[in-house]
């Protein structure tokens, strides 16, 4: 066995592992986390064969978020999974990132308690099922994305600035970057994935109930699968009922978790859903 950083062609084994996880994350994924940390994504290799992945990506040294802890299940409960986080912790030390983040799924929560991570705030993961044919018609189309004034925007909610992910959600998936704008500001807005078998909305955020659900008829209208999910932060009420009210049902739980000093909290009870567990 052996741990090294993950490397482009480490890609599909990333995937594999994901893939059996149930995960929806796709190789654009992947490479989103290579190009923005290419130091500080992580491997456990047995004989060429990727066995277990760690993610870490900084956002402006304020904070970082760890993601895609995955072992395979042939080599779980040997310690990779820790041996893996270790890693990344050591990592974010030397880069003197004071605080570290991550969304806990319930396997991955007691690593993450016995590492010092405290538990921040709930999110529950949220599915649509429906059937070809069943899409809302078209919306009016909304005109331009006021681009400068969502990653602002959004900056002050995340509590630090990751336009860079949001630019490059909206190069691979233009049709999810939606915006509710009025006299040219944004009163809701949301960038979405195509994933492995779902469409994922998130970021999304609105001001108001009617943007949000503006915002959400959207995408329900601009995407063409029949699997949607959305992370919803579960102290939101107004993304909760409107989830809700659209047929989505409730499917799993996730615990957002701190390490360290916790000093840009943003404001995430704002957002209706975050980008996504492995993102923040
Ligand atoms: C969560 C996950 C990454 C854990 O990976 P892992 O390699 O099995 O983790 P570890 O082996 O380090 O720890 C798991 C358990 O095995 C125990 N363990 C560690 N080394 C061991 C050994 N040599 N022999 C027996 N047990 C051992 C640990 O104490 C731990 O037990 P605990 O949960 O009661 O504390 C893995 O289950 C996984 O990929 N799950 C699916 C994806 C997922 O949910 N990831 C977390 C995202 S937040």
């Amino acid at each position: 066995m052996r741990l090294r950083v993950m490397t482009e062609r480490d890609v599909p084994g990333g995937l594999r592992l994901n893939t059996l996880s149930g995960w929806n994350q796709t190789a654009a994924d992947w490479h989103r986390f290579l190009c923005n940390s290419p130091r500080g994504c992580f491997v456990m290799e047995n004989h060429g064969k990727v066995a277990g992945t760690a993610t870490t990506i900084c956002y402006e040294n304020r904070f970082a978020w760890i993601g895609m802890v995955l072992v395979d299940p042939e080599y779980r409960n040997q310690g990779i999974g820790t041996q893996l986080l270790k890693k990344t912790i050591e990592y974010l030390d030397d880069a003197r990132v004071a605080t570290m983040k991550l969304d806990a799924t319930p396997l991955g929560k007691p690593l993450y308690t016995n590492l010092g991570f405290v538990d921040e705030c709930e999110i529950e993961r949220w599915i649509l099922k429906r059937s070809a044919g069943t899409r809302p018609a078209l919306c009016a189309p909304l005109g331009e994305i006021p681009m400068e004034q969502i990653f602002r925007f959004d900056e002050e909610l995340f509590g630090a600035d990751r336009s860079f992910l949001l630019r490059s959600l909206f190069a691979e998936a233009p049709e999810f970057a939606i915006a509710v704008c009025e006299g040219g500001l944004p009163l809701g807005y949301a960038f979405g994935r195509c994933g492995l078998f779902a469409d994922h909305l998130g970021p999304w955020m609105a001001r108001s109930r009617a943007a949000a659900e503006k915002v959400l008829q959207e995408f329900l209208s601009r995407s063409s699968r029949e699997t949607l999910i959305v992370d919803c932060m579960k102290s939101n009420s107004m993304g909760v009922e409107l989830l809700s009210a659209y047929g989505f049902a409730p499917s799993r739980l996730l615990t957002r978790m701190v390490r360290g000093s916790n000093v840009y909290r943003g404001r995430p009870a704002s957002f209706c859903a975050i980008l996504g567990p492995e993102f923040g």
